[in-house]
């Protein structure tokens, strides 16, 4: 295991409680990625798994090493993309991998050579030469996770490397992190999106409130809460209580007044928009729209923390 967390706990100040009672762990050479809305306790996470942060009970061992008796040697095997950028503006592309790379103790020829390598790696030649200021999000976001492999870690942690970032620049770090994954670098990676967990991940932890909600992989969690859903829309508003009427013996179906649609969890994907297609074709009503389509982050909490729901 890279990444291991036993009965992990925070507390800020003595009040304010960050994480209770987390543990989970990440195979070496796979990608976790932990899954929560703001405030979830993420970065939190982050920041004890590379010694920013202790923990204020339980136990955490990343590369082998333990995060507070060992924190020099977990520093020397990890890097770490912030929630905010660390890059210097002032300074090039190029600059800023050639100063990250010194940091790292590297000589000065060594240092131009890595962040060449970099530069390429990354496609960033057109831009390496030119300021930080004048990146976009997405350019920014790749020279600051080509920052973090500048000297090549065991354990990378990228703390939300894609919130912000218009969808292409989104599609750009999916595939960089895919390609870390090949080069056995185990990756723990947080965000707030749960088609960014289910492409990128080899298992995901989910987090509410401090506290582990679920953990699996994709696939376990996408059967427990659904692989997506069918939704169906009348024409006519008045025909949903009809529509409900002959879906509603699929386990999770539910009719919302206020969007005008039946939705209905597709344990069986297309399979299941087929049948809803077939019992709705018999009532003769007039259809707007159906569609399959993937859970909310919002309908993931609500399938997996029933007990917490009042209707
Ligand atoms: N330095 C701090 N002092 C006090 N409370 C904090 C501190 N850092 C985080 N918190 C609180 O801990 C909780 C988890 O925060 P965080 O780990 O940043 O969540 P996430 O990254 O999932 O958005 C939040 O309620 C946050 O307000
Ligand atoms: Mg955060």
């Amino acid at each position: 295991m890279a990444i291991e967390l036993h009965s992990v706990s925070k507390t800020f100040g003595g009040t304010v409680t960050a994480l209770t009672d987390v543990s989970f762990s990440v195979p070496t050479g796979t990608v976790c990625a932990l899954l929560g809305h703001n405030g979830a306790g993420k970065t939190t996470v982050v920041k004890i798994l590379s010694t920013l942060l202790r923990p204020t009970s339980g136990q955490a061992v990343v590369a082998g090493y333990d995060v507070v008796r060992q924190p020099g040697k977990v520093r020397a095997s990890i890097g770490l993309t912030g929630q905010e950028v660390a890059l210097d503006g002032s300074l090039t592309g190029r600059e800023n991998l050639v100063l990250f790379a010194r940091l790292r103790g590297m000589r000065r020829s060594e240092a131009r050579m890595r962040a060449d390598e970099l530069i390429e790696q990354f496609q960033m030649q057109h831009a390496a030469d030119r300021r930080v200021t004048t990146y976009s999000g997405g350019m920014r976001r790749r020279i600051d996770i080509a920052a973090a492999l500048v000297d090549p870690p065991k354990v990378l942690f990228l703390d939300e490397p894609t919130t912000g970032l218009d969808p292409r620049s989104r599609r750009d770090v999916w595939a960089l992190v895919s390609e870390l994954c090949a080069q056995q670098i185990t990756v723990l990676l947080t965000t707030q999106y749960l088609e960014e967990a289910d492409v990128l991940s080899d298992s995901i932890v989910i987090l509410d409130g401090g506290q582990i909600i679920a953990s699996g992989t994709a696939e376990d969690l996408k059967r427990r809460v659904g692989l997506s859903y069918c939704e169906v829309t009348p024409v006519r508003p008045a025909d949903l209580t009809r529509i409900f009427g002959v879906l509603a013996d699929i386990e999770g179906a539910e009719a919302s007044h206020e969007s005008n649609t039946v939705s209905v969890p597709a344990h069986d994907g297309v399979a299941t928009l087929i049948e809803v297609l077939r019992r709705v074709d018999q009532l003769g009503v007039e259809l707007h729209d159906i569609t399959l389509r993937k859970p909310s982050l919002d309908e993931v909490f609500l399938h997996l923390t029933p007990g917490t729901v009042s209707v």
